[in-house]
């Protein structure tokens, strides 16, 4: 059993690109769901990823996390090539690499929220930095309910619980698919502050895939997919900006 220590602190600091797609393609039968996407994440940025249903917002964030192979094109996490890696491999930067925060929450039913939490260093056989995970747990407001089941949790705190995991490990990057549809706006503020720390104090880089203009503004820049392209691009977004970009998609 090894420790989280300083050493994957800093993996998440530093300059360069924490993730880069160039031409990535995914096609489903007749569908392109992806359509030739070229782009790179800048480390400890916090991009959000909008445009219609159907636009291939889900396939970007599946590809560039490595949960899907892209038809053609490739995957950068850091330096590493995820197409160069066996299923193994890729399974395991995945897991040590990446938190990704799934719109369903996708909690275990049979844990509690601790063990939910922990799942991810439980299944890489690293020991909780108990320090850490107290600060994840108290960040999002769950320091009272370690013990409950899913089943026992607001859709809200669910929703923290899946966020608390994709953090956990300490990843580089975090992608998260729609974390606020579901939440009140006040719950969705407290998610996406945690996003926005993750990026300011821990260097982490965040892509959010959202339909919610001011869930947008939380971050640095949005993309624009549509009809599997990244059509457009805005930079220190404001609520008003994104509802003028979306308009004119
Ligand atoms: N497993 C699949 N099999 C076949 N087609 C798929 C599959 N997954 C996605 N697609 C198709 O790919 C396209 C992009 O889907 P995707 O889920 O990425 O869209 P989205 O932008 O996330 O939409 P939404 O906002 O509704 O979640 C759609 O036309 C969809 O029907
Ligand atoms: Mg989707």
């Amino acid at each position: 059993m090894t420790t989280m220590t300083a050493e994957t602190a800093t993996r998440t600091a530093g300059p360069g690109a924490a993730v880069t797609l160039d031409a990535v393609t995914r096609t489903y039968g007749e569908v392109r769901a992806l359509d030739g996407v070229s782009w790179t994440f800048p480390r400890g940025t916090f991009t959000a990823v909008m445009g219609p249903s159907g636009s291939g917002k889900s396939t970007f964030l599946h590809c560039a996390s490595g949960l899907d192979r892209p038809t053609s094109g490739t995957v950068r996490i850091g330096g590493t090539d995820l197409g160069q890696l066996s299923e193994a491999k890729r399974t395991r930067l995945r897991r040590e690499r990446i938190g990704f925060v799934f719109q369903a929450f996708n909690l275990v039913p049979s844990m509690d929220v601790e063990q939910n939490i922990t799942l991810p260093l439980q299944l890489g056989g690293v020991e909780p930095d108990r320090a850490w995970l107290d600060e994840v747990v108290r960040r999002v407001g769950l320091a009272e309910r370690l013990r409950h089941r899913p089943s026992e949790l607001s859709g809200g705190q669910q929703q923290r619980a899946a966020l608390a995991r994709a953090l956990v490990t300490r990843p580089e990057v975090v992608f998260a698919d729609e974390p606020t549809g579901a939440l009140d706006p006040r719950t969705a503020r407290d998610v996406l502050r945690l996003l926005r720390e993750a990026v300011d104090q821990t260097g982490q880089t965040v892509v959010l895939v959202t339909h919610d203009p001011v869930a947008a503004a939380w971050a640095d820049r949005v993309v624009f997919l549509s009809r599997g392209r990244i059509v457009d691009e805005l930079v220190a977004p404001t609520v008003s900006t994104v509802m003028g970009r979306w308009e004119s998609l």
